[in-house]
């Protein structure tokens, strides 16, 4: 763990995040649930809380200085989103609540002006419901046909099977993590593409959890759609991104009407706004785009490779301990990891043991991780789970494998 010491001087970042320093029933706060949602630094909370206390007004339609002054900081929330994700134009951001809302989406706007029925979506076999569910809805209503492309054993895609989908040339999307937020694989992303772009499919990354570890360029992978939400992102629920090739958009009708997405309207026809704000009905998250502007910076100052690095090394730190504990299985050994490590603890259901790691002071998640279908390619009911951020630190997980320990000899 020493080695990233250097660039990455982790009391300073932990100091950022106000909440980190609260005792819990008199023990420390150990946080490792950053996958269902991660802490916000003071820049955050600073930035949403200074937005409402000096400026706060509508955009977008109000000729005040607060309007402008509030449009200007959520406009400016774009380009930092372009820049994270490498876009090739701020116009290719589109604004959504979550991940969730990005893909139903693509699969409400793509997916039913687009794809003809009788063409397929391939999904993997380590998706999270949201992006299962819009997909099955699109299949009852479009006459979509959704295929799984199996992962491994060791909870990796299985490439083989994957290119086996595209045999008979009706895949017209593939929608697919970036990385499991169960498993903690990443998906071999370009490799994914290439195949999907030479089979004539184009090709949606569900990037919620793989962005909060490394850097992403959607160029370099060669993506169609990628989004991510905000609140895993150290940034605010409610605030997430779509990001589009910009044809892909023009072409594609809007998701919800209203107010801000149109260019004219009378009884008979309406005409749409110019993309990226088609797709941005009504009156969005102000305060919560004005704060992921915050958390994008952040992430910024302190730079992916030291974050990788220190996520890495925690993830080998997590591996090395959990393994060592009788009775602890692991779920998903993949290669190329983020920091999400899922185990199962023999005789303990997975509640219990989260239970009773939380009256130690350790946060964890436990059950099916919103992934159903995964959990039973698993032939597992749940896992618990312990997932890393930024924040994160060695003796954290060293807390975790010294808890689990007792709660292992007490169930045995
Ligand atoms: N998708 C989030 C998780 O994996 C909520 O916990």
């Amino acid at each position: 763990m020493n080695d990233t010491a250097q660039i990455f001087d982790i009391t300073a970042i932990r100091a950022e995040f106000p909440i980190l320093s609260q005792k819990v029933r008199d023990k420390d706060l150990v946080f490792l649930d950053s996958a269902a949602s991660a802490q916000k630094p003071r820049a955050v909370i600073a930035a949403m809380v200074g937005a409402m206390e000096t400026q706060y007004a509508n955009i977008h339609r109000g000729l005040h200085w607060m309007s402008e002054r509030t449009t200007e900081a959520y406009e400016l929330t774009r380009d930092a989103a372009a820049r994270l994700l490498n876009a090739r134009d701020r116009s290719e951001i589109v604004f959504v609540r979550n991940s969730t809302e990005a893909i139903n989406l693509v699969a409400h706007s793509y997916g039913r002006a687009i794809l003809k029925p009788g063409q397929a979506v391939v999904i993997s076999g380590m998706e999270h419901h949201s992006n299962i569910v819009p997909w099955q809805m699109l299949r009852d209503s479009h006459g979509i046909e959704l295929r799984v492309a199996d992962i491994t054993d060791s909870g990796e895609l299985d490439m083989a099977a994957y290119e086996a989908l595209f045999a008979d040339g009706r895949v017209g999307l593939v929608a697919i993590t970036h990385m499991s937020n169960v498993l903690g694989t990443y998906t071999p992303a370009g490799r994914i593409a290439a195949i999907a772009h030479a089979n004539g499919a184009k090709v949606l990354f569900d990037g919620s959890q793989a962005i909060v570890h490394r850097r992403i360029d959607v160029q370099a992978i060669d993506a169609d759609f990628y989004c991510f939400t905000g609140h895993k992102l150290y940034g605010p629920t409610g605030i997430g991104v779509l990001w589009a090739r910009r044809e892909l958009l023009d072409a594609m009708p809007p998701f919800l009407g209203g107010g801000e997405m149109i260019a004219s309207v009378s009884y008979e026809r309406t005409t749409w706004a110019e993309v990226p704000h088609k797709f941005e009905a009504g009156t969005p998250a102000i305060i919560e785009g004005i704060g992921l502007h915050a958390a994008i910076e952040f992430i910024e100052s302190v730079g992916y490779p030291a974050i990788a690095a220190h996520e890495a090394a925690l993830t080998d730190h997590a591996l090395a301990k959990l393994s060592a504990i009788e009775g602890i299985t692991i779920l998903g050994r993949a290669q190329d990891r983020g920091g999400v490590v899922s185990f199962t603890l023999d005789q303990a259901h997975p509640h219990d043991v989260a239970t009773l790691l939380d009256r130690q002071g350790i946060a964890v998640r436990a059950g099916q991780h919103c992934a159903e279908p995964l959990m039973r390619r698993l032939g597992v009911d749940g896992t618990a789970r312990a997932s890393f951020g930024i924040y994160t630190t060695p003796a954290e997980i060293d807390a975790l494998a010294t808890t689990l320990e007792r709660i292992r000899e007490f169930f045995a």
